[in-house]
This record gives C-alpha cells, sequence and structure tokens, in this order.
C-alpha cells in the first residue's frame, strides 16, 4: 500500500471508520506478514534474528507491558483454573510480565526472549518462541505474550504455544492497535486486526485449537489505546 493510502487508513481507522482495502479478499488483506527475503529467494532466518536482537537491544529500557494487565490476566486465571501452577511468557524483554504473574499466582512463571539478553533477567530463558522446546510440551497452564507481532510466522508459533499447555490450559495473546497491520514493519513483522485474528486463527488451525473468548479489561494502555485479551484453547477433536 502507498504511504499516503496507509496514513488515510490509519487516520479514518483511529476515529472508527472502516474501509476494506480489497472488495474481494473479505478483509483479509488487513493481515500483514513482513517477509525476511535473503537474495536468493529463501527465507533469511539471520536476517530476521539480528533484527530482533538489535531491536531488543536498543529498547532495552522498555517495558511494554502493564501490571494492571497482567493483574487481570492473573485473576482470570485464578478465577478459571484455581490449580494452575506453571505459567510461560514469550518475547519479555526485562521479564517483568513473569515477575507480576509470579507475584500475583504465586507460582513459577518463567519467559523468554531471542535475544542474548535473556541472560541478563531472572527467570528468562534465550529461546526462539516459535521453536518448539521438549522440555516445555504440556507443560505450562497458561503461555502469554505480548509480541506475537514479532513472529515471522505466526501460524507455526501460536502452534508451539499450544503444544505447550496442560489439559485446560490457556494461551493469553495481549492484542491492540499497535499489533495491527498499520503498525507493522520489519521489526514487528506480523500485524493484523483485532477483527481478523480470530478468522486467521481459524483458519490456520482447521478446529484443532480456537478463540474461546475476548477478555475486555475495564483500563487502556497509558496512551489510551483498547486492549483485547485472546483466549486461545486446545479443542477436543
Ligand atoms: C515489543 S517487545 C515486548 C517486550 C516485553 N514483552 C514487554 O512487554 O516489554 C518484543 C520482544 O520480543 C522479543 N522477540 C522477538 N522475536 C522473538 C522470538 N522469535 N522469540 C522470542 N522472543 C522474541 C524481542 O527481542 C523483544 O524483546
Amino acid at each position: 500500500m502507498k504511504f499516503l493510502d496507509k496514513l488515510a487508513l490509519k487516520y479514518l481507522k483511529a476515529r472508527g471508520h472502516y474501509i476494506p482495502h480489497d472488495k474481494n479478499s473479505a478483509g483479509i488483506s488487513d493481515f500483514f506478514l513482513y517477509d525476511y527475503k535473503a537474495a536468493d529467494g529463501t527465507f533469511d532466518y539471520e536476517r530476521y534474528r539480528k533484527i530482533q536482537e538489535d531491536g531488543n537491544k536498543r529498547k532495552i529500557n522498555n517495558v511494554w507491558a502493564d501490571q494492571q494487565t497482567i493483574d487481570f490476566i492473573a485473576d482470570y486465571v485464578k478465577k478459571t483454573n484455581p490449580d494452575a501452577s506453571r505459567g510461560l511468557c514469550h518475547g519479555v524483554r526485562r521479564g517483568n510480565e513473569q515477575k507480576w504473574f509470579s507475584e500475583r499466582l504465586g507460582i513459577e512463571v518463567i519467559g523468554t526472549d531471542i535475544s542474548e539478553t535473556a541472560k541478563d533477567f531472572p527467570n528468562t530463558v534465550q529461546w526462539d518462541f516459535h521453536e518448539r522446546n521438549p522440555d516445555w510440551v504440556s507443560a505450562f497452564d497458561f503461555v502469554y505474550t505480548n509480541s506475537h507481532d514479532h513472529a515471522y510466522d505466526p501460524q507455526k508459533a501460536i502452534e508451539a504455544w499450544i503444544d505447550q499447555l496442560k489439559s485446560g490450559g490457556a494461551v493469553f495473546l495481549e492484542h491492540t492497535m499497535a499489533h495491527s497491520e498499520m503498525s507493522a514493519n520489519e521489526m514487528d513483522p506480523f500485524g493484523v486486526d483485532p477483527r481478523l485474528l480470530p478468522f486467521l486463527i481459524a483458519r490456520w488451525s482447521q478446529g484443532r485449537y480456537a478463540v474461546t473468548e475476548v477478555l475486555e479489561p475495564p483500563h487502556t494502555k497509558s496512551n489510551g489505546m483498547r486492549i483485547w485479551i485472546f483466549v486461545i484453547r486446545k479443542t477436543e477433536m
């Protein structure tokens, strides 16, 4: 999309107007995935990794998660799964989210980050969240992330996270308009409008997992942005 078109859409969307980009796409053009192509056209994993790691180091003092939202999700976990004993957070940078979950729930919660800076933060493991870790399969009562917009392959990532759930567990995606296609770029390669996320998940899962609830906290991010917590669970098939 041209820069001016993108700007105009962003302006209109922020004021509540919705304009489908392509009348034949059922709105699916509102899903954006940046392509990390090498010169020979193949996927350039090293480039993806380097962009993520450089971004992580540049923003190492920033925290995007907020304690109010983490407490809100933790209270939902307490209510729906009172026996929960272990949680996993992905793409955590400074690891604040696992600390807040752990304090609120009184249980073990660990985090991942692709960057080598993971070693500088408690309970954080350097790990690419797309990858399957045999020690983590069916091992967690919940998986939380606000970094799904950093996935080069969101289907692969979400399937790895679903795989990490114990029976009765849930994946929580904290989604805002900052995770929409308008904000996607080389650094945040995946962007989707919140209204289309359940559609994409239904397409990918072929019935194996599904968005079962969308939680809407009564508060907003500090900049006034609305928050949607997508709850994804394995389905009984
Ligand atoms: C927008 S920041 C969010 C950080 C943190 N969740 C917060 O709320 O402050 C995204 C983080 O995801 C990490 N990241 C990007 N790609 C990743 C991947 N494939 N696996 C694990 N972490 C990743 C980045 O290094 C960065 O620290």
